[in-house]
């Protein structure tokens, strides 16, 4: 990887400027998450990621206006819950989610899961709306796999599809189709919930390059193209560590021993 690869802290897609490396908020709440996201901005995180179903947008809202950072300066993910899918529940949730996060517009808002009842193209109409009047910059989809995601990019101007992705999870389908079509990929849940940090091999490179495990698997994803990744940490001294992955370089050899790890879970 050229040393300039590595140090990019943003990836340019679709014409949109994305900050590599969010924080994911999911299970923050209250008062830690209103500290987490103060704290994340303070530290130099520039992308937020949050959803109608965390319940703690008013939070996030509140640590971003703590924080003093402008907000054009800010990558802000919200997202809508299938059973909002319907075109009038799409309006009325991310209408609601501006007023909690107290923003007059999003960076992103995706579709959190598909929707069974709800035909894609409605929902996405919907959104498309939502882009046209300004109330977001981009939009897209989350938990899509690959033929869903295609179809997605048949019916709207999809930036992103944000899907679990960290070692032991492989997303083949959905990443060759990003590439093709110029979409974002955010990886959620990148260290398995915490599990990777445990991982024999991943504990291996990190002694190797001597860096920490979760930095380890950080670089791998964002060593790959189209990717961004959102860790989700409770304290300052893992939000700073996890954001400290752009000053060194993992080998081939590296990146090809913690893939191999979605063959043998
Ligand atoms: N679109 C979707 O359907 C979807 C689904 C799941 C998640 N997400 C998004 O992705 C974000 C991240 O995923 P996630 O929260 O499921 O899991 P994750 O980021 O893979 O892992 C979070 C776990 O790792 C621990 N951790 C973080 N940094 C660490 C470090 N440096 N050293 C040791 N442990 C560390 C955290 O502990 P502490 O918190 O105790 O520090 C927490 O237990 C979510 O917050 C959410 O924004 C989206």
């Amino acid at each position: 990887m050229p040393r300039e690869a590595t140090e990019a802290t943003t990836i340019t897609v679709r014409g949109i400027e994305v900050p590599k490396l969010g924080l994911g908020t999911w299970q923050l709440t209250g008062e830690d998450c209103v500290e987490g996201v103060r704290d994340a901005l303070d530290l130099g995180y520039r992308h937020i990621d949050t959803a109608a179903a965390y319940a703690n947008e008013e939070e996030v809202g509140r640590g971003i206006a703590d924080s003093g950072v402008d907000r054009d300066q800010i990558f802000v993910v919200t997202k809508v819950s299938p059973r909002d899918a319907a075109p009038d529940d799409v309006r009325r949730s991310y209408e609601r989610s501006l007023r909690k996060l107290g923003l007059d517009h999003l960076d992103l808002l995706l579709l959190h899961w598909p929707s069974e009842r709800v035909p894609l193209a409605d929902t996405l109409g919907a959104m498309g709306e939502a882009l046209q009047r300004g109330a977001t910059r981009a939009i897209g989809v989350s938990n899509f796999p690959g033929d869903l995601l295609r179809e997605a990019l048949d019916r709207g101007p999809i930036l992103c599809d944000q899907v679990e992705y960290h070692p032991y999870q492989p997303q083949p389908e959905v990443l060759e189709l990003a590439r093709e079509r110029d979409v974002l990929v955010t990886a959620y849940s990148p260290f398995a919930q915490g599990r990777a940090l445990d991982d024999p091999i991943v504990r291996e490179v990190a002694d190797d390059v001597g860096r920490t495990p979760s930095q380890i698997v950080l670089r791998w994803l964002l060593d790959q193209p189209q990717v961004c990744t959102i860790p989700k940490a409770s304290s300052r001294e893992r939000r700073e560590e996890n954001l400290a992955v752009f000053d060194f370089d993992l080998s081939e050899e590296h990146r090809g021993r913690i893939a191999g790890r979605a063959e043998r879970p």
